[in-house]
């Protein structure tokens, strides 16, 4: 097979790297890809938003699957442009991928299928939002609708907090066109986990758990970012766990995409809410989360490839079941400093103390790479992925290879796992499923 990939992050060399393992793959390129994916495929110069250029050369190179790793080509409309020239893409059509772009669409989705999630309300009006709050106290969440780059949420505890986060939304506009319609809901209290399935419009499959740390500071403190660390499984993830909620919220939401006419095809990234009274979903993604997806490549032993192609072509095996390593994975980002505000570019990373090992994996997020130097290009800049027989061996050896990296302008936290470990250890985790 023939395969593009869309995108430059960590989520994209993960993808390339797991991918680049196929014995059925025979050409794979990465658009606009890093210095990581250029070691397993042939990067090309074409940007993630450049939805005709990228449709053109999958054309011309008569590529058999693309697989787009971000959400924005899915908002715009990749999966429907290679559809119309024939070309299979593992990831969900502008109208499927409202999944993600829009909160409200999601909470329809939710009530038309009774899946289980935090009671809401829709408002465009600052008045009517205002009104709603006085009967429905903090704490409480405002949610712009639209995509706002993992900025959209306010998890306001106090009414004067909600009261602000309602007019910076629907007032001043903070997030423009993505805030001028809002979602308040229900603050729910729990375990927050990431569950991912593949999916081809009726079937889907069970692919990982894992648990991310979206806050930049340790102990969860400080703004939040695209994800500054992940671990799977999470060791509340049983077995009971993943069943419910594959049969509670991952297979209603797609039998009711099928039913509107609107089949979702790639991966449904559900995050949840482990609540007293069983798995909530929070929200849908319509892609792998970054970094999860670089802690869950390296515990999956099923080769990838064939799954996507099978989902993006409507071929999958509902009795398909994945088959993962026994070991446990973290995944620690080094940041560039300053992150998520502004940060510094072009600061050089020296990777030579890290000793090569097949438990250890650097995937680039950020880099660039002028023949010489590596440098820091974007906010997250390297995904440090460690798997190890336990938790606390992934966690060790993933913070070993980080402290062997020199890059002096960047940052990481020290606890990722952390939280994961006080609930895990001396319980007797049940891993058959993962
Ligand atoms: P989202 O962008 O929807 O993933 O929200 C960002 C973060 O806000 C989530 O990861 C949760 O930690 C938190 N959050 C979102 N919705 C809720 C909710 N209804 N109750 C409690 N926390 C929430
Ligand atoms: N790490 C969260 C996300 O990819 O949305």
């Amino acid at each position: 097979m023939r395969v593009l990939i869309i995108g430059g992050g960590g989520r994209e060399h993960a993808l390339a790297w797991k991918i680049a393992q196929s014995p059925m793959l025979t050409k794979l390129y990465i658009a606009p890809g890093n210095p990581g994916t250029g070691q397993l495929g042939e990067n090309v110069p074409i940007a993630a938003t450049d939805i005709t250029g990228l449709a053109v050369f999958a054309q011309a190179q008569k590529i058999d699957l693309v697989v787009p790793g971000p959400e924005i080509p899915l908002a715009l409309g990749i999966a429907d442009a290679l559809a119309a020239a024939g070309i299979a893409c593992f990831g969900p059509t502008q109208a499927a991928a409202q999944l993600e772009a829009s909160k409200q669409f999601t909470k329809h989705i939710c009530d038309g299928a009774k899946i289980p999630t935090a009671a809401w309300a829709g408002f465009t009006d600052a008045t009517a939002a205002r009104a709603y709050l006085a009967t429905h106290p903090a704490p409480i969440v405002i949610k712009a609708d639209g995509l706002a780059a993992g900025k959209g949420v306010v998890v306001a505890q106090t009414n004067a907090e909600a009261d602000a986060a309602i007019t910076a939304m629907l007032e001043d506009n903070i997030h423009g066109s993505s805030g001028a319609s809002i979602v308040i809901e229900e603050c729910l209290t729990g375990t927050e986990i990431s569950l991912f399935a593949i999916c081809d419009g009726d079937t889907a499959v069970f692919c990982g758990t894992a648990m991310d740390h979206k806050r930049v500071g340790e102990s969860d403190t400080g703004p939040n970012t695209g994800g500054m660390g992940a671990i799977a499984p999470p060791p509340a993830a049983t077995p009971t766990i993943i069943d419910t909620a594959m049969a509670t919220i991952i297979r209603p939401a797609l039998a009711a995409m099928t039913a509107r006419g609107t089949p979702f095809r790639g991966v449904l990234f559900a995050g949840l809410m482990l609540t007293a009274t069983g798995p909530k979903l929070i929200e849908f993604n319509a892609r792998f989360g970054d970094p999860e997806c670089e802690t869950l490549m390296p515990l999956l032993a099923t080769d990838l490839l064939p799954l996507l192609a099978e989902a993006a072509t409507g071929r999958l095996n509902p009795a398909t079941s994945l088959i993962w390593h026994s070991d446990s994975a973290a995944t620690v980002i080094l940041a560039a400093r300053g992150y998520p505000g502004a940060y510094e570019k072009s600061a050089p990373i020296d990777l030579k103390g890290v000793k090569a090992s097949p438990d250890t994996q650097i995937f680039h997020a950020g880099t660039t790479y002028d023949g010489k130097t590596l440098r820091s290009h974007g906010g997250r800049v390297l995904a440090i992925t460690a798997t190890g027989p336990t938790l606390r061996h992934a966690i060790h050896r993933a913070y070993r290879a980080v402290e062997a990296i020199a890059f002096p302008g960047g940052f990481y936290r020290h606890d990722i796992g952390a939280r994961a470990l006080l609930t895990s250890e001396g319980e007797g985790i049940d891993r058959s499923v993962q």
